[in-house]
């Protein structure tokens, strides 16, 4: 059912810095920084040669990491985004199979346009898991 890892995301305090640390201190490619304030969070893409971290700022009031932050000051790993062919016959396969999707259930548009799910982190071993269709 899973295909590439799509991203790995690391919520961050400060974005400058974290973008700073990526770029200099670690030498990877990263993007502008780009505000989705559908998703609230500002977003730094970091390109490296077979997948993507993106690190992932609060943005507005009600940011879905504002939450974390809280609980992880200096930031840490928010999510890991596994790419499926189908993300509706995974989604009933892993219902089926006792899995928890956060929200309704139904798939959203997540920050790539594509559609995409949350897991919940308490049945994949305190992982939050995406995933994204291809
Ligand atoms: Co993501």
């Amino acid at each position: 059912m899973l295909g590439r890892v799509n991203h790995i995301a690391i919520a961050v305090p400060d974005l400058e810095a974290a973008t700073a640390a990526y770029r200099d201190t670690l030498g990877a490619a990263v993007s502008q920084p780009q505000a989705l304030p559908e998703h609230g969070v500002t977003v730094v893409f970091v390109e490296l040669p077979n997948t993507k971290v993106e690190l992932l700022q609060p943005l507005g009031e009600t940011s879905p990491i504002a939450a974390f932050l809280e609980k992880n000051p200096s930031g840490g790993m928010h999510h890991i985004c596994y790419e499926v062919d189908d993300i509706l016959l995974a989604r009933d396969r892993l219902v089926a199979a006792g899995a928890r999707v956060l929200g309704d259930g139904q798939p959203k548009t997540g920050a790539h346009g594509k559609p995409v799910l949350f897991l919940h982190p308490k049945d994949f071993f305190g992982t939050l898991i995406e995933l994204e269709q291809a």
